[in-house]
């Protein structure tokens, strides 16, 4: 990261001079992350606090989740519900206070929380832990989605825990489980508690049924659900591939094990060529905005033998105040970030992409929160987020989910182009205090594309260290 804040906060002279002159010098944690096939035991040998409220409901997800992914549980009171899964692992529960001082990850099952007394649990729990949670570490809170008032204090919770845990790399989020839905919860509680969501905090996702019929398990039954190389045999697309988020997005799900189709505009060709070389994947010079863009990238899959997993990365942005905006710039940016990404969606879920499959489509935190000199983009990206949840409801009963993922400031060229002011503020003005890498909307893609995250659709995921900017 070429960074001069951090750069100064590296020399010790300058250092001194800014700390007498009594500012701050942000010098963010180191993130922890993860890269390539993922870890089959990311928690291995961390002690996790895990605590309930009465009447949890989520404590054999949360039980199952921690084991598989190798960690120490350390259970505020009742521990039977621990007991199987930590036995089955080599990771038998014990008690809280034999906890060691630092701890990895403190997860609470608020599942139980009826009414606003009920949230007492949140600060009776957390209240003497959250000051020993260690460097990137996480805190998770599990909930139900149904009651609004206690789905929106929990959410309020972890957005400012998030804040008072960011400046040690350490992340908060919230997981809504809809009732039935129990049995899906255990993907996205380890995606949540490993390094692969390093970039991912103050964020709610909500697990429901809604995607999980017949079609679901089928797919589910003939690819495998193991965490390592989860998407063996896929076919992914891949928009926007030569270069930024969705290069880093295509190594990742070949990684995974997918064939890529990269695609991305002709003149970018050869990149796109290297990319797909190098991952034994499938080049393909196409201008999303093309007449015919919706057949080729149809013959494109079809030639693989479907596709599995659709990717709407390709983006551009063309600033300027509304008032000084040429109508050729309106144009190719809506053209491009939202009408070819729905039409090429139609195009695809109609004749290409197999039941159980995943579309995941890059919106972004500017379209959510508004940017100055960005109407145009921000009317696309918001206008994507508005589509995956509409688009939602019309897939699910094929088994397809459809999200979408709202990075913050990212470090690629579309963000290097941003006046430095700026620039710093983007990076500065979050939970974690620092810009993310491409890698980070890489791995919330790939979490969202495998099969562990069925429960999870028509969901916009913030991948943006806990901006400021944007509710
Ligand atoms: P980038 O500029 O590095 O890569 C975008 C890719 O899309 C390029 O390879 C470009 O050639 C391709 N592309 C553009 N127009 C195309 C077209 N008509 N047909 C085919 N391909 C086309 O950008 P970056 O940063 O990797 O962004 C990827 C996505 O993430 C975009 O949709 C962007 O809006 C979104 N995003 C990025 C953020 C960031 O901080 N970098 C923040 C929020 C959203």
């Amino acid at each position: 990261m070429n960074d001069w804040l951090v750069d100064l906060g590296k020399n010790p002279r300058a250092r001194s001079l800014v700390k007498s002159l009594g500012l701050p010098i942000p010098l963010p944690a180191q993130l922890q992350r993860e890269h390539g096939t993922w870890a089959p035991r990311p928690l291995m040998d961390r002690a996790v606090a895990l605590g309930a409220a009465p009447g949890a409901a989520l404590l054999t997800s949360v039980a199952g989740a921690v084991a598989r992914a190798g960690g120490d549980p350390f259970v505020e009171g009742d521990a039977s519900a621990f007991r199987g899964a930590g036995d089955a692992y080599g990771r038998p529960a014990r008690g809280l206070d034999q906890a060691p001082e630092r701890l990895h990850a403190l997860v609470f099952d608020a599942s139980g929380v009826t009414d606003a007394a009920g949230l007492r649990a949140l600060y009776d729990f957390f209240h003497p832990l959250i000051r020993r949670i260690g460097r990137s570490g996480r805190l998770l809170v599990l909930g139900r989605p149904e009651d609004p008032m206690i789905a929106g204090a929990l959410t309020g919770f972890v957005k400012s825990a998030a804040k008072e845990i960011g400046g040690a790399g350490a992340t908060a989020n919230v997981i809504l489980v809809a009732r039935g839905a129990e049995a899906l919860a255990g993907g996205p509680l380890e995606f949540f508690l490993s390094a692969r969501s390093a970039f991912v905090t103050a964020q709610p996702v909500e697990v429901s049924l809604a995607a999980a019929g017949e079609p679901a398990l089928r797919a589910k039954a003939t690819n495998g659900d193991g965490a390592a190389r989860a998407l063996d045999r896929k076919v992914a697309i891949v928009t926007g591939a030569a270069r930024g988020i969705g290069a880093a997005t295509a190594r990742l799900l070949a990684a995974q094990g997918a064939r890529v189709i990269c695609v991305d505009r002709p003149e970018d060709v050869g990149e796109t060529s290297t990319l797909a070389r190098e991952l034994d994947g499938v080049p393909l010079g196409l201008d999303v905005i093309a007449p015919d863009a919706g057949e080729r990238l149809v013959e494109a899959a079809r030639a693989e033998g479907g596709a599995d997993i659709v990717v709407q990365n390709a983006g551009i942005t063309r600033d300027k105040t509304l008032g000084r905006m040429k109508e050729e710039l309106w144009d190719l940016v809506l053209g491009v970030n939202l009408a070819a990404v729905v039409k090429l969606n139609a195009a695809l879920a109609e004749r290409a992409l197999s039941d159980g499959g995943r579309i995941v489509c890059l919106s972004s935190i500017a379209g959510l929160a508004g940017n100055n000199g960005q109407t145009n983009y921000a009317a696309s990206k918001a206008g994507v987020a508005g589509h995956v949840r509409g688009l939602a409801p019309k897939l699910a009963e094929r088994g397809i989910t459809v999200n979408a993922i709202a990075p913050g400031f990212i470090e690629t060229r579309l963000t290097a182009v941003v006046p430095l002011a700026v620039r710093e503020g983007g990076r500065r003005l979050s939970a974690l205090g620092q810009g993310g890498i491409p890698e980070d909307v890489a791995q919330a893609i790939a979490f969202l594309s495998s099969p562990a995250a069925q429960g999870l659709t028509g969901q916009v995921l913030r991948v943006c260290g806990g901006a400021f900017i944007g509710a």
